[in-house]
């Protein structure tokens, strides 16, 4: 089995691209719902937290574990790999590298949580993959938040989207990386104001590739998801149809669990 976890939702979009290219592994998708969001959290507490799960998830023989999340990446993922060191871990990290080389501008944004944008991690990557173009790091504090309440319509919020979206822009930025999962959910608001002037990147995909390679025999079972939440599980089941991953519905056995993590 593959253990795969965020915060909340936002690694449903990771979870997705994995279960794609892995039609028959056996899934389960963790939401840390209880403590969601983690991006204006400590490092300590978000540590404690991927020890928590990567311990739980490794108690429930999952071969492979993903951390769906960027902001748990940064503190956490070296942790995690020393803590359980016969497990393959995947991390997710804001795609620095393929906007790097596809900008014209030569000026990127990465769009992240509080956490994510200040981590020495994230300052690393962009020393290394980023030689000659300009970064800007823009966190979005409470976006997570709207991701995780469907709230994507109102009007402050689409106003503030829309405010630093332009900035962005007249900034010259021409590729956006989307440095947190839950935006990926975000896309249908901001392909729109971004249209013709600038990509957004995703990295997804790409760590479904990891996923792929690494998996070994877990990539073997019968194509089932199971479910899991440290609060509110049978939300978690609710909202796979409104974000466009109703198929992923089909895979799940039985009943949400609640982890007791
Ligand atoms: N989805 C997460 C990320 O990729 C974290 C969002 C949050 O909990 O603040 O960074």
């Amino acid at each position: 089995m593959i253990g795969i976890f965020d915060s909340g939702i936002g690694g449903l979009s990771v979870l997705a691209a994995i279960a794609r290219s892995l039609p028959t592994a056996d899934l389960t998708y963790l939401a840390d719902t209880a403590h969601v969001p983690y991006g204006p959290r400590s490092d300590a507490f978000i540590q404690g937290r991927v020890l928590a799960i990567g311990h739980h998830l490794a108690e429930q023989d999952c071969g492979l574990i993903v951390v769906a999340c960027n902001t748990a990446t940064a503190a956490a993922v070296q942790m995690l790999r020393a803590a359980l060191p016969h497990i393959p871990v995947v991390g997710v990290e804001p795609g620095v590298k393929p906007a790097a080389k596809a900008s014209r501008s030569r000026r990127i944004a990465v769009l992240a949580t509080e956490s994510t944008a200040r981590s020495e991690r994230l300052a690393r990557l962009i020393r290394d993959h980023a030689d000659g173009v300009d970064v800007l790091v823009e966190p979005c504090p409470g976006w997570a938040t709207r991701v995780e309440s469907r709230d994507l319509q109102t009007p402050e919020f689409v106003a503030e989207v829309r405010l630093k979206m332009q900035r962005l822009l007249d900034a010259g930025a021409d590729q956006l990386v989307l440095g947190c999962t839950h935006y990926s959910f975000l896309t249908p608001l901001l392909a729109p104001l971004v249209a013709g002037r600038a990509q957004l990147v995703d990295v997804a995909e790409a760590v479904a590739r990891q996923a792929q390679r690494l998996a070994g025999a877990s990539a073997q079972g019968q194509g089932r998801l199971l479910l899991q939440a440290t609060a509110r599980p049978e939300q978690l089941h609710a909202s796979l149809a409104g974000l466009g991953l109703g198929w992923l519905a089909e895979r799940c056995r039985g009943e949400e669990l609640l982890a007791r993590v």
